[in-house]
């Protein structure tokens, strides 16, 4: 039987029925039937991880993980990944460092992870990798001799050539993409950017989406991921009734809320938004007062030291704007460093009057699409999205900012709340029609046709 095998570094074993599950698991949610297998990362250190993956079984779906060494993991993931590539990815160059060391990990991972899989790849297996963990991953996968087709989603941005460069492994990387048979980003911009580096890079013949390379060819196209709209939709309906959410609700006594949800990351362009915040009360003195605005931001990555650098930050400006703006009796922000649980986001997604999204570069930013789902039609609240999300492609009609200039964030926010209801209805329907349409069934069913149709098509997929 052809099964669908997904890889990515981490594994989301269901654990329990009443578990909320994250956006990988969310879009995949179509592939995860009887027969599929998952593989990847465990979570776990060990000191001789065998290449056996541990194997566990739910709703027949098969979760296959492996254990990684303690010092090959810091390279891998530490180095490479998040210290190497994700601030390259995301246009950071500054917060680069690169070590041959954490590159030599970064392979080693992924040719363990393809000797791991090949115990248990059958002759017509797909496979579909996900994330800039696994890029070099199709490589290691042919020399291990699996012959099937190979499919790749990059959920991060991807970089024009002349920012590739300046990693010293650059070409290499884009010689790796182009192993696979299918790399899906999150647009139409990152896309081109990619098979722009693999023309000037490394001299590839580019044909509209197809790249061929050294007598192979593959294809490099735009595959926007979305979400469960409907799903979403209903549980925010539900969370009206969630204790917490109730909560809140009753803490604004009347106010207007300002929400934002983020991983804490350097991406998400956090502290500018909070300047933007006290920027508000300075430009439109007005709204003190009269809003409080909540951010949501887990912990994320404390073992890169920009991660533990900005929580620093973040402490440092929330007690600022409080010192500044807060009365006896109201307190402008609250910020909580703390994750909870989907559907109390959902809930509070619903009675915010104002999602603010304004990341300096991220792939997609399915928040913005979950703020427009949860909303009611009767008063819906207003997106304020960075021009440099993925999203703000498709989400026109949210208030496209600069995340980089506080001044815009600030009068974004004076503009979303005196918006007349009319105007928020009108613009609320635009963006619902749009997050309806491009949902995570779409994305995957749309991965896996073009996928499946280059295997029919037998166009070269394996260098002679
Ligand atoms: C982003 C990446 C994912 C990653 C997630 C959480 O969404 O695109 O690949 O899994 O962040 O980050 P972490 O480092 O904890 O896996």
């Amino acid at each position: 039987m052809a099964r669908v095998i997904i890889v990515s570094n981490r594994v989301p074993i269901p654990k329990s029925r009443g578990a909320s599950a994250g956006g990988l698991t969310v879009a995949l949610r179509d592939l995860l039937t009887p027969g599929t297998v998952w593989f990847g990362w465990s979570g776990r250190l060990s000191a001789d991880p065998s290449l056996q993956p541990a194997i566990v079984e739910a709703r027949g779906v098969t979760y296959a993980t492996i254990d990684l060494k303690a010092e090959t993991y810091r390279g891998f993931y530490v180095g490479f990944a998040n210290g190497t590539l994700w601030p390259l990815l995301h246009f950071r160059l500054g917060l680069m460092q690169y070590r041959q060391e954490d590159y030599d990990d970064y392979l080693s991972v992924n040719r363990l992870f393809a000797e791991s899989l090949r115990t248990m790849l059958q002759p017509d297996d797909t496979v579909w990798a996900h994330d800039y963990h696994l890029v070099p991953f199709a490589r290691m996968l042919r020399q291990q001799g699996f012959r099937g087709p190979l499919g790749f989603f990059l959920h991060v941005p991807f970089v024009p050539p002349s920012m590739l460069e300046a990693l010293p492994v650059g070409r290499e990387l884009v010689a790796d993409l182009c192993a696979y048979d299918l790399v899906g980003f999150q647009t139409e911009e990152h896309a081109r950017d990619f098979r722009d580096c693999a023309q000037r890079l490394l001299g590839a013949t580019v044909r509209g989406e197809w790249v061929r390379l050294n007598g192979r060819s593959m294809r490099a196209f735009a595959d926007p991921i979305g979400i469960d709209a409907e799903g979403f939709h209903q549980e925010a309906q539900r969370a009206e009734n969630d204790s917490l959410v109730k909560r809140v609700a009753g803490s604004l006594a009347g106010r207007a809320l300002a929400i934002g949800v983020d991983r804490m990351d350097y991406s998400k362009g956090l502290p500018q938004r909070f300047e933007a915040y006290g920027r508000l009360f300075e430009r439109h003195p007005e709204h003190r007062r009269q809003v409080h605005f909540l951010q949501i931001c887990p912990r994320s990555r404390e073992e890169v030291d920009e991660y533990r650098k900005l929580r620093i930050e973040l402490d440092r400006l929330t007690g600022r704007i409080n010192g500044r703006f807060s009365e006896f009796d109201w307190t402008p922000l609250r910020y909580s460093a703390r994750a909870a649980p989907r559907s109390t986001l959902a809930g509070l997604y619903r009675i915010g009057r104002i999602g603010l999204v304004t990341p300096l570069r991220d792939g997609m930013n399915l928040v913005a699409k979950e703020f427009v789902a949860a909303q009611s039609d009767e008063d819906p609240g207003v997106l304020v999205l960075s021009q440099f999300a993925g999203a703000a492609q498709e989400l026109t009609e949210a208030l496209i900012i600069n995340p980089f200039d506080p001044d815009a964030i600030a009068d974004a926010m004076h503009h979303a709340l005196i918006m007349p209801a009319p105007e928020r209805k009108e613009r609320h329907q635009a963006l619902k029609e749009k997050v309806f349409r491009t949902t995570a069934q779409a994305y995957c069913a749309r991965f896996m046709d073009a996928l499946l149709s280059i295997k029919a098509q037998s166009i070269p997929r394996v260098a002679a």
